[in-house]
C-alpha cells in the first residue's frame, strides 16, 4: 500500500539539498504504491558540526502527492539546504491510508515522542496495535495520530528507556520490537541516539537494499547472523559485527551509499546492486557496514543474502513520449508479449519450454486439479485462460479470487497444483492464499512480474512474465503477458499428447503473429478516441460477451471503473435474459464482443435482443463479420486470431477506451483515486 525509501551516505559528502532531492525522487518512483500523503525525516539543525545536527531529527510531512511534500520541503526557512553531511540518514514514505484519514499527523515517518528520538516508516498493517497502544498508554506514552504505525516508534522508545545496558544497538532494539508485532510490515528506522545508522526489517512486506560504492565491496554474499544459544539468552550473545559477517567497502576512503526501498524502481537510477531481504531479517548499517541479523535459525533458511545485479534500465520506468505510464504500457504490448515468450517458445519445432517449471512439470501433469488464484486483473487473466487450460490439460480448473478463496476455507489437497497470479507478487490476499495452500501440501506455482517479490520467492516454482515494470496503477501489459504465460503453460502441459498436436501448432503459430496483430489493434487508437468523445459524459457502460471473451468484459469494465469512475459492468451474454437485459434501453451504451468462434451464433442472439430493446450496441468484432455489423450502432473491427488468444486482442480497445475516457473526464490516469498499485494489506 505504501512506499518506503531511505538513503544513507557514509563518508560521501552530500548537501542537504542533494539528500532531500534523492528522497523525493525515490518517493516519486514509488508513488504508484499509494499517494494520499508523504513525509521525510532528515537530520535537522544548521550547525556545521554534524554531531550537533544529528541530535535533532526534522520531520516534514504533507497531505497529498509527493509534489506537495516537495513544495513543503522547500518552503522550510528553518533549513539550510547547502549544508554538507559526510554521513547522513534520511527516511521517506508515501502513504495510502488504512488507519486514520490522510493528513500530516497520520502520515509517516511516525515518531516516538515530541523530540523525534525514534522515527519509523512502515508499509503494511499492525493487527495487534490496539493492545500495544493500551500497554504503552498505561506506561505514560502519549499518542498523537490515528495510525497503527505509531505504536512502533513508541514501543522502541519504551525498549530504549528500559534498556539493561548502554551498549544496546538499534538493531537489537528493533528485533525486540518486531517480536511484539503481529501483522505484515516492512519498516525502516532512524534515531537521534544512533546517528548515521539505519535499520530495516520486514515480515510480509517487500524491502530491498541497494548499495553504491566506488570501492570494491568486501563480499558478494552477506552471511546472516543468528542469535546464538537459547532464544531467551541475553542480546550480548549475538555474534559481533566484524570483518566477514557484513558488507563494507574496501579502500582508503571507504565511501558507500545505501538505499532502502519497497521496490527496485526507486533505486535503479542509483545502483543496480541489490540485496532482497527475507521475512524477519533485520538489516543494520553501522559505520558504513551493512549486517543482517535473524532472531533464530529455522530449517531451510538460506544462511546468506546475495548481492544481485538488476537488469532493469531506468528508461524502462520512465514515461518517454507518452502522456501517462498507462498509455505507454498499453502501447508497449507488442514488445511485452514478445518478452514473455522470448527463449521459451520455439516457433520452428512448435515446442514451449518454461525454465521455471521444467523440474516440476511431471509432477504437475500428475495432479488432480489446477487452482488459479489472484485478485482483480490477475484474476481475470485466470478466467481468460481457464477454457484453454481445461482443454489442453484435461484437468478440472478452478479460478478463484484470493479473498473469497480464503473466506470459504476452500478444501485444498496435496495432489492439487495452485497457481498464484500477481503482477506485483506482493498482493496480501494472494500471498495469504499461497501460505494457505502450502500448509495443505499443494504444489505452488507463481506467475509474477516482479523478480524477488514475496510470491516469486515463496512458491515452489514459477513463471516470470517478463512484461517489464508496470507503473500505471491500472494493469494493462501485465494482463496480456499473464494471459500469454498461462497459454504457454497449457501448451507445455500437452507437448507429449499426439491428439493435441494440431491444436498446439495452431496456437503456437498464432502466438508468433500475435505481436503484429496487437500493433494492428493499437492502430485503431484514433477511432477509439473518437468513440470516447461520444461516451465520456455517460454514467454507465455495459460490456457483454461470452466464452473466450467473457474475461475481456470483466477486465474492460474494471479498467473503465477504476480510472474513469463511471459505472461499468462486464456481463456474460448467456446471462442477459436472466436479469441484465432490464438495464438496456435506447440511452444505455452497450459494448458487445462478438468473435467468430463457437459462441458466434449465441452472441448474435444477444445482439438481436439488445437491438430489439432499442439499445445502441457498439460492436467489437472481426473484420469480415458483415452479418453482425449490420445491427451495430458503431463497430471496432479487429484482426482474426485463434479463439483462445482472441482475448488478448479484444481487451486492447477497452484499455484504450478507458484511457481516453479518463483523460476526457479530467482524471489522473496513472493515479486513480483510492487505489494503489501494490495492495499489501487484506
Ligand atoms: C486493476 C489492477 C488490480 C490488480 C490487483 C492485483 O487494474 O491493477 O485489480 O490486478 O490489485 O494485483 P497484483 O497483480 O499485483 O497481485
Amino acid at each position: 500500500m505504501c512506499g518506503i525509501f531511505a538513503y544513507l551516505n557514509y563518508n560521501v559528502p552530500r548537501s542537504r539539498k542533494h539528500i532531500l532531492d534523492t528522497l523525493v525522487k525515490g518517493l516519486q518512483r514509488l508513488e504508484y504504491r499509494g499517494y494520499d500523503s508523504a513525509g521525510v525525516a532528515v537530520d535537522g539543525g544548521n550547525d556545521k558540526n554534524w554531531d550537533n545536527n544529528s541530535k535533532v531529527i526534522q520531520l516534514i510531512k504533507k497531505r497529498g502527492k509527493v509534489k506537495a511534500l516537495q513544495d513543503e520541503i522547500y518552503k522550510q526557512d528553518l533549513l539550510d539546504f547547502d549544508i554538507e553531511f559526510e554521513t547522513h540518514v534520511g527516511i521517506a514514505h508515501t502513504r495510502w491510508a488504512t488507519h486514520g484519514e490522510p493528513n500530516a499527523v497520520n502520515s509517516h515517518p511516525q515518531r516516538s515522542d515530541k523530540n523525534n528520538e525514534f522515527v519509523v516508516i512502515h508499509n503494511g498493517i499492525i493487527t495487534n496495535y490496539k493492545d500495544l497502544k493500551k500497554f504503552l498508554e498505561s506506561k505514560g506514552y502519549e499518542f498523537e495520530s490515528e495510525t497503527d504505525t505509531e505504536t512502533i516508534p513508541k514501543l522502541l522508545k519504551y525498549m530504549y528507556d528500559n534498556r539493561e545496558s548502554n551498549e544496546i544497538s538499534l538493531s537489537t532494539l528493533v528485533e525486540r520490537v518486531t517480536q511484539q508485532l503481529e501483522g505484515a510490515f516492512a519498516l525502516v528506522f532512524k534515531s537521534v541516539h544512533f546517528p548515521g545508522q539505519v535499520v530495516g526489517t520486514r515480515r510480509g512486506g517487500p524491502l530491498l537494499i541497494g548499495v553504491q560504492s566506488k570501492h570494491k565491496l568486501s563480499t558478494d554474499h552477506i552471511p546472516v547472523l543468528y542469535r546464538c544459544g537459547k532464544e531467551k539468552k541475553a542480546v550480548s550473545t549475538l555474534p559481533r559485527v566484524d570483518g566477514d559477517t557484513c558488507l563494507y567497502p574496501i579502500g582508503e576512503e571507504t565511501g558507500v551509499e545505501y538505499y532502502f526501498a519497497s521496490d527496485a524502481s526507486a533505486i535503479i537510477e542509483h545502483t543496480n546492486r541489490v540485496i532482497f531481504l527475507e521475512d524477519d531479517d533485520v538489516a543494520a548499517v553501522v559505520d558504513g557496514r551493512l549486517s543482517i541479523h535473524r532472531i533464530k535459525r529455522t530449517a531451510g533458511d538460506d544462511p546468506a543474502r546475495a548481492i544481485q545485479t538488476l537488469q532493469m534500465e531506468l528508461q524502462q520506468i520512465m514515461k518517454g513520449s507518452y502522456s501517462s505510464f498507462m498509455q505507454k504500457e498499453i502501447f508497449e504490448q507488442p514488445e511485452s508479449v514478445v518478452n514473455t515468450m522470448r527463449g521459451r517458445v520455439n516457433f520452428d519445432d512448435f515446442t514451449v519450454l518454461l525454465g521455471g517449471l521444467k523440474d516440476h512439470i511431471r509432477e504437475i501433469r500428475r495432479c488432480r486439479r489446477l487452482i488459479v488464484i489472484g485478485c482483480g486483473t490477475s484474476y481475470h487473466a485466470g478466467v481468460a485462460t481457464r477454457q484453454i487450460l481445461e482443454e489442453l490439460t484435461e484437468l478440472p480448473v478452478m479460478v478463484e479470487l484470493s479473498s473469497d478463496f480464503l473466506d470459504r476455507n476452500t478444501p485444498v489437497f496435496r495432489d492439487d497444483v495452485c497457481f498464484f497470479i500477481s503482477q506485483s507478487g506482493e498482493t496480501a490476499d494472494t500471498l495469504m492464499a499461497l501460505h494457505y495452500c502450502k500448509e495443505r501440501g499443494a504444489l505452488t506455482v507463481g506467475v509474477t512480474n516482479t523478480v524477488g517479490s514475496s510470491i516469486s520467492r515463496e512458491t515452489d516454482c514459477g513463471i516470470h512474465i517478463n512484461a517489464g515494470p508496470e507503473v500505471g496503477v491500472a494493469s494493462t501489459k501485465a494482463y496480456t503477458s499473464q494471459f500469454v504465460a498461462l497459454v504457454m503453460f497449457s501448451l507445455m502441459m500437452c507437448d507429449d499428447r499426439l491428439s493435441m498436436q494440431k491444436r498446439r501448432q495452431e496456437i503456437i503459430s498464432a502466438l508468433r503473429t500475435l505481436p503484429d496483430l496487437i500493433k494492428e489493434v493499437l492502430a485503431l487508437d484514433d477511432q477509439i478516441n473518437s468513440l470516447a468523445h461520444e461516451l465520456y459524459q455517460q454514467r454507465s457502460l455495459l460490456v457483454m460477451g461470452r466464452g473466450f471473451n467473457y474475461a475481456t468484459c470483466m477486465e474492460g469494465a474494471l479498467k473503465i471503473k477504476e480510472i474513469t469512475y463511471m459505472h461499468s459492468e462486464g456481463i456474460l451474454a448467456g446471462e442477459l435474459k436472466h436479469g441484465p437485459l432490464a438495464l438496456v434501453d435506447k440511452l444505455m451504451p452497450v459494448i458487445m464482443i462478438i468473435m467468430k468462434d463457437p459462441t458466434h451464433t449465441k452472441c448474435q442472439n444477444a445482439l438481436q435482443q439488445v437491438v430489439a430493446r432499442k439499445g445502441r450496441p457498439i460492436l467489437i468484432c472481426e473484420k469480415n463479420d458483415d452479418e453482425s455489423k449490420l445491427l451495430a450502432y458503431r463497430t471496432i473491427e479487429l484482426p482474426h486470431t485463434v479463439d483462445c488468444l482472441q482475448g488478448v486482442l479484444t481487451v486492447i480497445p477497452l484499455q484504450l477506451l478507458s484511457y481516453h475516457l479518463a483523460v476526457l473526464r479530467g482524471f489522473d490516469v496513472d493515479f486513480p483515486r483510492n487505489l494503489a498499485k501494490s495492495v499489501t494489506v487484506e
